[in-house]
């Protein structure tokens, strides 16, 4: 979908819940604040939760109708708010603590990119978590974006993994109201030094 058309969507009504993803949730509530970016923010659910917390936390999207809507929450002065396409915009090398990526779906060689690109942006240590909708959805779950090569799988994100101190890289279950959705999560820190075939990672 292009900006447009999420802007169309933001303009009709709020599209998700104000609460964060209980998954997301549940690994980032006891982490110690620092600065964070979530990217594909869309109405910062997960932003301005985590600045809640105390972080730092840039948000990106290319729906500025989307971000207002997050703008408009309590507590958005704390976030950093940006209208920009992730595939193109850029954080600081080593810069950052978290990158969070909720459900954003690309083609594989463009998500492949960001989230390598992203690791990238990551002090030592820092963290990476990817959470979106599973490839095996279509069959055997409900809900979610139903083009096949833009979902995620645990073998899609390989090349990701392959970056990153894996902590957890698996097929999840999300209880919906219409049932029982899959889900991929990736959850990761980058290592103290990069692996000598991740040398693209730092631009
Ligand atoms: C399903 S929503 C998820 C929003 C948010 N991460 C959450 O979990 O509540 C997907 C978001 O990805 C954004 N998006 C999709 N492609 C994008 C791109 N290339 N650059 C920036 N944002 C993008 C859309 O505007 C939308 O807000």
């Amino acid at each position: 979908m292009r900006a447009e058309d999420w802007d169309e969507r933001y303009a009709e009504r709020q599209q998700w819940s104000a609460e964060p993803n209980a998954q997301v949730a549940a690994l980032l509530a006891d982490l110690p604040p620092g600065d964070a970016v979530d990217l594909a923010a869309g109405e910062g659910r997960h932003a301005l939760w985590l600045a809640g917390l105390g972080w730092h936390v840039t948000a990106v999207d290319f729906s500025d109708v989307g971000l207002a809507r997050g703008r408009a929450q309590p507590g958005a002065d704390r976030v950093s708010w940006v209208t920009a396409d992730v595939t193109t915009w850029s954080a600081e090398p080593a810069s950052l603590d978290l990158v969070l990526v909720a459900y954003l779906h690309l083609a594989e060689a463009d998500t492949t990119a960001l989230f390598t690109r992203a690791v990238g942006w990551l002090r030592p240590g820092g963290r990476l978590l990817v959470l979106g909708h599973d490839v095996e959805n279509l069959t055997a779950g409900v809900g979610g974006p139903q083009e096949p090569g833009i979902l995620h799988s645990v073998d899609r994100l390989a090349p990701v993994e392959a970056l990153l101190d894996v902590d957890r890289l698996e097929q999840i279950r999300r209880q919906t109201p219409a049932g029982t959705a899959l889900d991929t999560l990736l959850w990761g820190r980058r290592p103290e030094e990069m692996p000598s075939s991740g040398g693209s990672v730092s631009a």
